[in-house]
Protein backbone atom coordinates (compact mmCIF):
# COMPACT_ATOMS: atom_id res chain seq x y z
CA UNK A 1 0.00 0.00 0.00
CA UNK A 2 1.24 3.67 -1.21
CA UNK A 3 -0.05 6.75 0.64
CA UNK A 4 0.16 9.71 -2.79
CA UNK A 5 1.32 12.98 -1.43
CA UNK A 6 -2.30 14.00 -1.48
CA UNK A 7 -3.78 11.04 0.98
CA UNK A 8 -5.36 8.81 -1.18
CA UNK A 9 -4.58 5.22 -0.75
CA UNK A 10 -2.99 3.35 -3.47
CA UNK A 11 -3.46 -0.76 -2.93
CA UNK A 12 -2.51 -2.31 -6.44
CA UNK A 13 -3.39 -5.75 -7.20
CA UNK A 14 -2.56 -8.17 -10.09
CA UNK A 15 -6.03 -8.14 -11.49
CA UNK A 16 -9.55 -8.05 -11.06
CA UNK A 17 -9.71 -11.46 -8.92
CA UNK A 18 -7.43 -9.97 -6.71
CA UNK A 19 -9.16 -6.44 -6.51
CA UNK A 20 -12.38 -8.48 -5.92
CA UNK A 21 -10.40 -9.91 -3.03
CA UNK A 22 -8.72 -6.52 -1.32
CA UNK A 23 -12.60 -4.86 -1.55
CA UNK A 24 -13.65 -7.08 0.22
CA UNK A 25 -11.61 -7.10 2.86
CA UNK A 26 -11.92 -3.45 3.24
CA UNK A 27 -15.86 -4.22 3.50
CA UNK A 28 -15.82 -6.68 5.73
CA UNK A 29 -12.86 -4.67 7.96
CA UNK A 30 -15.43 -2.18 7.55
CA UNK A 31 -18.52 -4.36 8.77
CA UNK A 32 -16.48 -5.61 11.50
CA UNK A 33 -16.34 -2.06 13.09
CA UNK A 34 -20.09 -1.25 12.46
CA UNK A 35 -20.74 -0.15 9.08
CA UNK A 36 -24.54 0.03 8.38
CA UNK A 37 -24.82 1.34 5.15
CA UNK A 38 -23.13 0.49 2.05
CA UNK A 39 -23.37 2.50 -0.79
CA UNK A 40 -23.34 0.28 -4.00
CA UNK A 41 -22.04 0.91 -6.86
CA UNK A 42 -22.88 -1.35 -10.66
CA UNK A 43 -20.70 -2.00 -14.28
CA UNK A 44 -18.37 -4.38 -14.62
CA UNK A 45 -15.50 -3.12 -12.39
CA UNK A 46 -17.13 -4.26 -9.12
CA UNK A 47 -18.33 -7.86 -10.51
CA UNK A 48 -15.61 -9.70 -8.77
CA UNK A 49 -16.58 -7.66 -5.51
CA UNK A 50 -19.80 -9.06 -5.49
CA UNK A 51 -18.66 -12.56 -6.11
CA UNK A 52 -16.61 -12.56 -3.27
CA UNK A 53 -19.29 -11.17 -0.87
CA UNK A 54 -21.95 -13.95 -2.73
CA UNK A 55 -19.40 -16.34 -1.71
CA UNK A 56 -18.82 -15.57 2.07
CA UNK A 57 -20.99 -15.88 5.18
CA UNK A 58 -20.56 -12.63 6.04
CA UNK A 59 -24.36 -11.45 7.05
CA UNK A 60 -25.97 -8.39 5.49
CA UNK A 61 -29.64 -9.23 6.28
CA UNK A 62 -30.07 -6.26 8.76
CA UNK A 63 -27.40 -3.94 6.55
CA UNK A 64 -29.00 -1.44 3.92
CA UNK A 65 -27.46 -0.93 0.28
CA UNK A 66 -28.14 2.49 -1.38
CA UNK A 67 -27.04 2.17 -4.97
CA UNK A 68 -25.64 5.53 -7.06
CA UNK A 69 -27.54 5.30 -9.92
CA UNK A 70 -30.45 4.09 -12.29
CA UNK A 71 -31.10 4.83 -16.16
CA UNK A 72 -34.02 6.95 -16.83
CA UNK A 73 -36.44 5.06 -19.24
CA UNK A 74 -35.85 1.05 -17.75
CA UNK A 75 -38.40 -0.54 -15.41
CA UNK A 76 -37.02 -2.29 -12.52
CA UNK A 77 -37.60 -5.61 -14.15
CA UNK A 78 -35.65 -4.65 -17.32
CA UNK A 79 -32.34 -6.55 -17.83
CA UNK A 80 -30.23 -4.17 -18.51
CA UNK A 81 -31.25 -1.85 -15.47
CA UNK A 82 -28.72 -1.35 -12.29
CA UNK A 83 -31.66 -3.05 -10.47
CA UNK A 84 -31.81 -6.22 -12.13
CA UNK A 85 -27.82 -6.55 -12.45
CA UNK A 86 -27.71 -5.82 -8.56
CA UNK A 87 -30.46 -8.36 -8.14
CA UNK A 88 -28.24 -10.69 -10.34
CA UNK A 89 -25.11 -9.77 -8.85
CA UNK A 90 -25.82 -9.65 -5.31
CA UNK A 91 -29.47 -8.92 -3.78
CA UNK A 92 -30.89 -12.12 -4.83
CA UNK A 93 -28.05 -14.42 -3.34
CA UNK A 94 -26.99 -12.04 -0.03
CA UNK A 95 -30.35 -10.36 1.18
CA UNK A 96 -30.00 -7.09 2.29
CA UNK A 97 -32.47 -5.28 5.64
CA UNK A 98 -33.23 -2.70 2.56
CA UNK A 99 -32.16 -2.08 -0.85
CA UNK A 100 -32.50 1.40 -2.60
CA UNK A 101 -31.87 2.44 -6.22
CA UNK A 102 -33.66 5.63 -8.23
CA UNK A 103 -36.29 4.23 -10.42
CA UNK A 104 -35.85 4.53 -13.82
CA UNK A 105 -39.93 5.34 -14.41
CA UNK A 106 -40.54 7.50 -11.45
CA UNK A 107 -41.06 11.55 -12.02
CA UNK A 108 -38.36 13.30 -12.87
CA UNK A 109 -39.32 16.01 -10.76
CA UNK A 110 -39.73 13.96 -7.58
CA UNK A 111 -36.93 11.11 -7.93
CA UNK A 112 -34.16 13.12 -6.71
CA UNK A 113 -35.65 14.96 -3.72
CA UNK A 114 -37.19 11.32 -2.95
CA UNK A 115 -33.28 9.54 -3.46
CA UNK A 116 -32.23 12.67 -1.62
CA UNK A 117 -34.31 11.60 1.61
CA UNK A 118 -33.41 8.43 1.59
CA UNK A 119 -29.51 9.60 1.52
CA UNK A 120 -30.18 11.66 4.04
CA UNK A 121 -32.22 8.68 6.35
CA UNK A 122 -29.26 6.46 5.21
CA UNK A 123 -25.89 7.85 6.08
CA UNK A 124 -23.61 5.91 3.85
CA UNK A 125 -21.00 4.17 5.91
CA UNK A 126 -18.68 2.75 2.69
CA UNK A 127 -18.88 3.84 -0.79
CA UNK A 128 -17.91 1.32 -3.78
CA UNK A 129 -16.69 3.49 -6.85
CA UNK A 130 -15.77 2.68 -10.27
CA UNK A 131 -14.67 5.32 -12.64
CA UNK A 132 -15.89 6.40 -15.99
CA UNK A 133 -13.11 6.50 -18.91
CA UNK A 134 -14.01 10.42 -18.84
CA UNK A 135 -13.92 10.11 -15.07
CA UNK A 136 -17.20 10.12 -13.94
CA UNK A 137 -18.58 8.51 -10.67
CA UNK A 138 -22.03 7.63 -10.40
CA UNK A 139 -23.15 9.27 -13.99
CA UNK A 140 -21.67 12.17 -12.81
CA UNK A 141 -20.48 13.35 -15.75
CA UNK A 142 -17.23 16.16 -16.63
CA UNK A 143 -19.16 19.52 -16.16
CA UNK A 144 -20.93 18.16 -12.92
CA UNK A 145 -21.15 20.48 -9.71
CA UNK A 146 -19.23 19.52 -7.29
CA UNK A 147 -22.06 20.32 -5.10
CA UNK A 148 -24.64 18.31 -6.65
CA UNK A 149 -26.45 16.04 -4.67
CA UNK A 150 -29.01 13.59 -7.08
CA UNK A 151 -30.18 14.59 -10.29
CA UNK A 152 -31.26 13.56 -13.71
CA UNK A 153 -28.13 13.59 -15.64
CA UNK A 154 -27.40 13.29 -19.50
CA UNK A 155 -24.97 10.96 -20.72
CA UNK A 156 -22.20 11.74 -22.74
CA UNK A 157 -21.13 10.33 -26.01
CA UNK A 158 -18.30 8.27 -24.52
CA UNK A 159 -20.46 6.98 -21.48
CA UNK A 160 -23.10 5.86 -24.01
CA UNK A 161 -20.29 4.70 -26.69
CA UNK A 162 -18.75 2.79 -23.20
CA UNK A 163 -22.50 1.31 -22.21
CA UNK A 164 -23.33 0.28 -25.52
CA UNK A 165 -21.68 -3.38 -25.07
CA UNK A 166 -24.53 -4.37 -22.53
CA UNK A 167 -27.53 -3.62 -25.23
CA UNK A 168 -28.48 -4.74 -28.37
CA UNK A 169 -27.45 -1.62 -30.39
CA UNK A 170 -26.29 1.70 -29.34
CA UNK A 171 -29.37 3.58 -29.60
CA UNK A 172 -30.97 1.27 -26.57
CA UNK A 173 -28.73 3.08 -24.85
CA UNK A 174 -30.55 5.13 -22.23
CA UNK A 175 -29.85 9.12 -22.93
CA UNK A 176 -30.38 10.07 -19.31
CA UNK A 177 -29.80 8.47 -15.55
CA UNK A 178 -30.86 9.47 -12.10
CA UNK A 179 -27.31 9.72 -10.16
CA UNK A 180 -26.58 10.49 -6.57
CA UNK A 181 -24.91 13.81 -6.64
CA UNK A 182 -20.89 14.49 -6.11
CA UNK A 183 -21.90 16.33 -2.74
CA UNK A 184 -23.46 13.06 -1.70
CA UNK A 185 -20.84 10.48 -2.69
CA UNK A 186 -18.39 12.73 -1.04
CA UNK A 187 -20.40 12.52 2.50
CA UNK A 188 -19.79 8.63 2.94
CA UNK A 189 -17.33 8.37 5.73
CA UNK A 190 -15.19 6.09 3.57
CA UNK A 191 -14.60 5.75 -0.45
CA UNK A 192 -13.13 2.95 -2.54
CA UNK A 193 -13.07 3.13 -5.86
CA UNK A 194 -12.02 0.44 -8.08
CA UNK A 195 -10.27 0.87 -11.69
CA UNK A 196 -8.71 -2.22 -13.94
CA UNK A 197 -7.63 -1.80 -17.33
CA UNK A 198 -5.55 0.29 -19.78
CA UNK A 199 -8.63 2.64 -20.58
CA UNK A 200 -8.99 4.01 -17.16
CA UNK A 201 -5.56 5.16 -16.56
CA UNK A 202 -5.82 8.49 -18.22
CA UNK A 203 -8.59 8.64 -15.28
CA UNK A 204 -7.15 7.75 -12.97
CA UNK A 205 -3.99 9.45 -13.48
CA UNK A 206 -5.99 12.46 -13.48
CA UNK A 207 -8.04 11.90 -10.27
CA UNK A 208 -4.38 11.28 -8.04
CA UNK A 209 -2.53 13.94 -9.80
CA UNK A 210 -4.60 16.10 -11.64
CA UNK A 211 -6.10 19.67 -10.58
CA UNK A 212 -9.56 19.24 -8.43
CA UNK A 213 -11.82 20.83 -10.96
CA UNK A 214 -15.76 20.07 -11.86
CA UNK A 215 -13.69 19.00 -14.98
CA UNK A 216 -12.58 15.65 -13.86
CA UNK A 217 -15.85 14.81 -11.56
CA UNK A 218 -13.53 12.28 -9.75
CA UNK A 219 -10.75 14.76 -8.94
CA UNK A 220 -13.17 15.53 -5.89
CA UNK A 221 -11.81 12.24 -4.37
CA UNK A 222 -8.54 14.26 -3.51
CA UNK A 223 -10.82 16.26 -1.25
CA UNK A 224 -12.30 13.52 1.02
CA UNK A 225 -10.29 11.86 3.52
CA UNK A 226 -10.80 8.38 3.50
CA UNK A 227 -10.41 6.90 -0.20
CA UNK A 228 -8.65 3.93 -0.88
CA UNK A 229 -7.91 3.50 -4.55
CA UNK A 230 -7.45 -0.34 -5.62
CA UNK A 231 -5.67 -0.48 -9.40
CA UNK A 232 -4.62 -2.71 -11.03
CA UNK A 233 -1.22 -2.83 -12.67
CA UNK A 234 -2.82 -1.19 -16.45
CA UNK A 235 -5.13 1.52 -14.20
CA UNK A 236 -2.04 2.79 -12.53
CA UNK A 237 0.38 2.78 -15.27
CA UNK A 238 0.60 6.21 -15.83
CA UNK A 239 1.08 6.67 -11.88
CA UNK A 240 4.32 7.16 -10.19
CA UNK A 241 4.37 4.60 -7.28
CA UNK A 242 7.37 3.61 -5.42
C1 LIG B 1 -21.27 3.27 -15.60
C2 LIG B 1 -21.70 3.48 -14.14
C3 LIG B 1 -20.54 3.84 -13.26
C4 LIG B 1 -19.37 2.91 -13.55
C5 LIG B 1 -18.91 3.07 -14.96
C6 LIG B 1 -17.72 2.18 -15.32
O1 LIG B 1 -21.36 4.39 -16.39
N1 LIG B 1 -22.74 4.44 -13.97
O2 LIG B 1 -20.94 3.79 -11.90
O3 LIG B 1 -18.32 3.19 -12.66
O4 LIG B 1 -19.98 2.73 -15.81
O5 LIG B 1 -18.15 0.93 -15.75
P1 LIG B 1 -17.24 -0.35 -15.83
O6 LIG B 1 -16.99 -0.75 -14.41
O7 LIG B 1 -18.07 -1.37 -16.55
O8 LIG B 1 -16.01 0.04 -16.54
Amino acid sequence: MNLTDKGLKIIKVADKQEGGKKAFELIKEALENGAEVFGLATGSTPETLYKEIRDSSLDFSDKKAVNLDEYIGLAPDHPQSYHTFMKEHLFDMKPFKETHIPNGLADEETEPNRYDEVIEKNPIDVQILGIGTNAHIGFNEPGTSFESTTQKVALTQDTIEANKRYFDSEKDVPRYAFSMGIKSIMSAKKIILIAYGENKAKAIEDTVNGAVTEAVPSSVLQQHDDVTLILDEAAASKLELN
